[in-house]
């Protein structure tokens, strides 16, 4: 054992269950993988404390771990103009944005390598430690975005852009062969960034990423699909998500992107597709016979999906979700807002159902979600939409150890931190976090209640940017 950690858990098994659990004790191995999880005084905590030389971390009463954020959807070179024109609509948004950043970046590899540098620091800073990234055309910049991401600390599943066909003449590949072979290869250029690493050091891959289907000829997303197959690679793109682009889909190429996707072998349980926010009952169905899961990005959707994704059916229907910021559509990093607005957008949902079915549906059930469940959605969803679960939620023996730190009271000066305030709190008392507590941090925490954040056990540098203590 490595290192010892004690104190209060914040543990998310299953959409349906968050536990606290009080005074516990976790070990961790060298190579970042839990050993041990038990209360404290259960006799093989005790045996443990005994035997191991290594003193205990002691988290400070009034503080949790909990597993830290996945972002299952984020733009790496749109971080460049994130918060900017967000007035247009999508495939205008697109043109006038989206691609002129993504150039920028292509051309300049330093540009690059500072704005990267900056969002791996912002992902650490939000309590972000694993994100599934969009990245740019060229090979070079993606590598860059990889190297970046492993020496940060961060696990990262990075995406080089697959698009022969575009709006914009200098942001496209010559052809679907030409695109077919700068994946393969940027497949095992990123493969070979961390291949002298031992394998739990190794914190990035690749992640094939057809753009959508506006930009994607259907020979392209064929050969995408086989070399998925081929290579047992995960795969994202964007499905359903816009109306002008749902239109714009159905006018060039006749079809649903559904279709497209699922004829070429891109409608897996390796997939993950972002938004579906056009997805009929069939069409859904669907998604959960393929096994393929749903990045579900509510803040971008306000802005460009003009339709509330259906995430109660969704998750009823067994389909693997977790949510993403989709900066730069979404203007914020922070899944701590990513979740608020999920909770608020099925909120709105649940209102209009009633009003609309009023008196004649009582029993039928509500599709909002509550506040455990988009803490789940955001933390193990995510991992589990990845296939990276394997107990990461609850902290299991034999999962990597990934956690953050929230501090939410100082139980010394009976005084809550940041934006926090309990009224109730006994100075000299020392209680216990209640899930009162951890209800209020959800709704109205903020980054001053962020204290610490591992990955794979090594824990990151929070304070690079903001005053943290
Ligand atoms: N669809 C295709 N590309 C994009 C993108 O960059 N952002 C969003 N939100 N949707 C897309
Ligand atoms: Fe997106």
């Amino acid at each position: 054992t490595a290192m010892l950690i004690r104190g209060t858990f914040v543990t998310l098994p299953s959409l349906a269950a968050l536990h606290i659990l009080t005074d516990y004790l976790l070990g961790v191995d060298e190579t970042g993988h839990i050993t041990h999880f038990s209360a404290a005084n259960s006799p093989t905590s005790k045996a443990l404390l005994t035997s191991t030389a290594v003193p205990p971390i002691q988290i400070p009463q009034g503080s949790f771990l909990l597993p830290p954020f996945c972002d299952l959807h984020l733009h790496a070179p749109q971080f460049l103009y994130q918060g900017t024109g967000l007035h247009l609509s999508l495939m205008q948004w697109l043109d006038e944005y989206a691609f002129k950043a993504e150039e920028r970046l292509d051309a300049d590899p330093a540009l690059a390598r500072r704005v990267y540098t900056r969002l791996a620091q912002r992902l650490i800073e939000n309590g972000t430690g694993t994100v599934l990234l969009f990245g740019t055309i060229k090979e070079g910049t993606n590598l860059i975005l990889a190297d970046t991401m492993q020496r940060a600390g961060v696990r990262a599943l990075v995406g080089k852009l697959s698009m022969d066909i575009s709006s914009r003449p200098s942001y496209v590949e010559a052809s679907a062969e030409a695109a077919l072979s700068a994946a393969r290869s940027f497949v095992s250029r990123c493969k070979e960034t961390v291949a002298a690493l031992p394998a739990h050091s190794r914190l990035v891959a690749p992640v094939l990423t057809p753009r959508f289907v506006p930009t994607c000829s259907n020979e392209l997303l064929e050969g995408l699909g086989r070399l998925a197959a081929e290579q047992s690679l995960r795969v994202q793109s964007h499905m359903a998500e816009a109306h002008d682009q749902v239109e714009w889909v159905r006018s060039e190429r006749g079809a649903e992107d559904i279709d497209v996707f699922d004829q070429r072998g891109l409608l897996t349980p390796d997939t993950i597709q972002a938004h579906c926010t056009f997805l009929d009952a069939a069409a859904l169905a669907r998604v959960a016979d393929r096994g393929t899961a749903i990045a579900h990005c509510p803040l971008s959707n306000a802005y460009f999906s003009a339709a509330p994704f259906a995430l109660r059916e969704v998750l009823a229907a067994g389909v693997r979700v977790g949510l993403g910021t989709d900066v730069a559509g979404g203007y914020s990093l922070d899944m701590m807002s990513a979740m608020r607005h999920a909770v608020t957008v099925s909120r709105m949902r649940e209102g209009k159902r009633r009003l609309e079915h009023a008196g004649e549906n009582e029993a039928a059930e509500s599709v909002a979600i509550d506040w455990k469940e988009a803490l789940y959605l955001a933390t193990q969803g995510g991992k589990e939409a990845l296939g990276l679960g394997r107990g990461s939620g609850s902290f299991e023996v034999g999962a990597p150890f990934d956690a953050q730190q929230i501090q939410i009271f100082d139980a010394e000066k009976g005084a809550g931190i940041g934006a926090l305030d309990f009224f109730d709190l006994e100075l000299g008392e020392s209680p216990d976090v209640s899930i009162e507590m951890v209800e209020k941090w959800w709704c109205i925490g903020d980054g001053r209640n962020r204290v610490g954040l591992w990955v794979q056990g090594n824990r990151l540098e929070l304070s690079v940017l903001v005053g943290h203590e």
